[in-house]
C-alpha cells in the first residue's frame, strides 16, 4: 500500500513537472523594469519627466571637490578666509605652478606678474602687479595681500575681463598656480 501511495506521489511530482506554466516570479520588477525613454513622457513618475535630476548632492565622476564657495562676492570672501591649499608646497609643484603661470597666465599678467603681458587690449591694460599695495580690490585690501583663497577664486571664477579657467584647468593644478602667484606677489 505504502509503495503505491509512494508511486503516485512520485509520478504526480512527475507529471506537475512538465505542464508549462512559468511559476512565481517573485519580485517581477527586476526582471521587467520599465523601460523609459529619456525624453519622452511617462505616467511612472509623478510628474512624467523621464530625464531625472541626480540626487541632491551627487557628484561627478572624477569631480570630488574640496572647493565649496560660490562665484559671487560672498563666496570670494569666504574663500579668502576659508580655504586652504591642499597641496604641499615644495619644489616640484613650484615648478609646475610656473610652467602652469607660462601657459594660462603670462601672455595677460605677464611673465613677472606685473601685469606686462603680451595682450596690448585696451580692456586689459590695467591689470594690477600681484605685489601692489596701493590699489585697494574686493576684498578692501591690496593685491599684495590676496590670500590663497581668494587667487584660487579668482582662477576658478575669473573676474571682470579675467575669464574662468576651471574648465581648462584641474583644481591641482589651480592651487598650484597659486603657489606661483603667491611668490610672485613678494616679488619687489
Ligand atoms: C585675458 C587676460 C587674463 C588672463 C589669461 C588671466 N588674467 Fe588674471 N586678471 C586679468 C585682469 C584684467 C585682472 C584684473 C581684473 C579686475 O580687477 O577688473 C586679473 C586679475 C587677477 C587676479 C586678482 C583677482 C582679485 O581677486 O582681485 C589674480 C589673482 C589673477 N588675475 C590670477 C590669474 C592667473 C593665476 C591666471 C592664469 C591661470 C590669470 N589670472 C589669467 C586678466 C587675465
Amino acid at each position: 500500500m505504502i509503495n503505491k501511495l509512494i508511486a503516485i506521489l512520485f509520478f504526480s511530482i512527475i507529471i506537475s513537472a512538465c505542464n508549462n506554466q512559468s511559476g512565481y516570479e517573485y519580485m517581477p520588477n527586476m526582471y521587467r523594469s520599465p523601460s523609459l525613454e529619456t525624453y519622452s513622457t511617462n505616467t511612472y513618475f509623478k510628474d512624467s519627466i523621464n530625464a531625472r535630476l541626480p540626487v541632491e548632492g551627487t557628484i561627478a565622476r572624477n569631480y570630488l571637490s574640496t572647493f565649496y564657495f560660490d562665484g559671487d562676492l560672498e563666496g570670494y570672501l569666504q574663500s579668502g578666509k576659508f580655504a586652504k591649499n591642499p597641496l604641499e608646497i615644495n619644489e616640484k609643484n613650484l615648478k609646475e605652478g610656473e610652467a602652469l603661470y607660462g601657459m594660462f597666465c603670462s601672455h595677460c599678467h605677464g611673465p613677472e606678474g606685473n601685469g606686462g603681458g603680451s595682450i596690448g587690449h585696451p580692456i586689459y591694460s590695467n591689470i594690477p602687479h600681484y605685489n601692489d599695495k596701493k590699489q585697494i580690490r574686493r576684498t578692501g585690501k591690496t593685491m599684495s595681500e590676496l590670500k590663497a583663497g581668494h587667487i584660487f577664486h579668482s582662477i576658478t571664477y575669473g573676474v571682470n575681463a579675467m575669464g574662468p579657467h576651471s574648465s581648462q584647468l584641474s583644481e591641482d593644478e589651480r592651487w598650484k598656480l597659486v603657489m606661483h602667484v603667491q611668490k610672485l606677489q613678494k616679488l619687489e
